[in-house]
């Protein structure tokens, strides 16, 4: 490989890693940011929202956003009391354990409320005898499930989180076997929410939507926020989606050479109108590219979701949309 080859080749690397990177501002994210914006006040009754949708959908890339957002507006404040956090971003944990682990979900949470922070900063090192990394634990860090949740309920509140994002919120439901366990779960959420003032923020597929349905008092404290696909048979989504295939063709103009939109309709089909699966196939797209030098229409297929898995993502979809469509009908 001679010396331009190579140059040539790095830039195209770099160039598909700009792809990889690129946010779009869509129109589903506006909208469900709009929406989680009249949602998340001080002295809300919705404890908790949650924000539902496909696989694919941006859903996680839309949680870390507005939890930066939160923090950038928040910015003139911090800078007066700097032991604010306005939101913090945190996943729910898949332990492998039967049940679900709520000491790690409140030491993940813990981490991002830097309980330490006044805490004596302990030093890290390597161990002489087994050459191990160490690091030294601070003294009063929580140890028992209760004084955890104490740590985390102080933490919220001396940070004033506003309010606390949990994505993979489904990890809750699937592992807690019962209905009744699965309700004290909900409680367990609740009852830190309402005592710290937080809203709890939880992101997920469809089956989270199953929650509302636990009990009257949790269904009147949740409410649920759509992130929907693009739809096919509504023209505004369908010019909406185009907008974002145009927009990832705008970020490398030289290799789709403008031919890109015209697969709009069949991208639309394949990604189900989920702007993540899409972000997905033109990445994968882009990189098989570098293989022929160019891209062509072969390359594009073969980056595409293979029928069964359209299949089983359109099942969920389906299934998931039936279950949360509202039921507003005029008399
Ligand atoms: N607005 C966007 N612009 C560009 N790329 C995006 C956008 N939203 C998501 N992506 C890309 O799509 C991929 C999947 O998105 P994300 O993880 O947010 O989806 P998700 O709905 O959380 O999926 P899952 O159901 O698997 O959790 C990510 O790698 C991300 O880079
Ligand atoms: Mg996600």
């Amino acid at each position: 490989m001679t010396a331009e080859h190579r140059n040539e080749k790095s830039l195209v690397n770099s160039q598909i890693e700009a792809l990889a990177a690129k946010r779009i501002r869509h129109t589903r994210v506006n909208e469900v940011m709009t929406e989680l914006d009249t949602l998340i006040y001080e002295g809300s009754q919705d404890s908790i929202l949650l924000v539902c949708g496909p696989s694919g959908a941006g859903k996680t890339t839309l949680a870390k956003y507005i939890v930066n957002n939160a923090l950038k507006q928040a910015q003139g404040q911090l800078e007066t009391n700097r032991g604010i956090i306005p939101a913090i971003f945190t996943e729910a944990p898949s332990s492998g354990e039967n049940d679900f682990s709520w000491r790690l979900l409140y030491q993940r949470i813990l981490s991002q409320l830097d309980d330490d922070a006044e805490s004596p900063k302990l030093a890290c090192g390597v161990d002489p005898e087994t050459g191990r990394m160490s690091r030294p634990r601070a003294a009063n860090r929580a140890t028992t499930l209760a004084a955890l949740r104490t740590a985390v309920e102080r933490g919220l509140r001396a940070r004033q989180v506003r309010f606390l994002v949990i994505d993979e919120a489904a990890h809750i439901i699937r592992q807690t076997r019962g209905r009744n366990r699965l309700e004290i779960q909900l409680d367990t959420l609740k009852s830190l929410a309402n005592l710290c003032g937080t809203q709890m923020v939880l992101i997920g597929s469809y089956d989270l939507h199953h929650l509302v349905s636990l009990s009257g008092q949790l269904a009147r404290r949740t409410h649920v926020v759509h992130f929907e696909r693009y739809r096919q048979d509504r023209p505004e989504d369908v010019q909406a989606f185009e907008r974002c295939v145009s927009g990832f063709e705008k970020t490398l103009p030289e290799l789709w050479g403008g031919k890109l939109t015209k697969y709009s309709k069949a991208l639309h089909e394949n990604t189900l109108g989920c702007i993540g699966t899409l972000s997905g196939v033109l990445v994968r797209a882009a990189r098989l590219a570098t293989i022929t030098n160019a891209w062509t229409t072969a390359s594009l297929e073969r980056a595409l979701l293979s029928q069964a898995q359209h299949n089983r993502i359109l099942e969920e979809i389906l299934d998931g949309e039936s279950g949360i469509g509202p039921n507003l009908i005029a008399a």
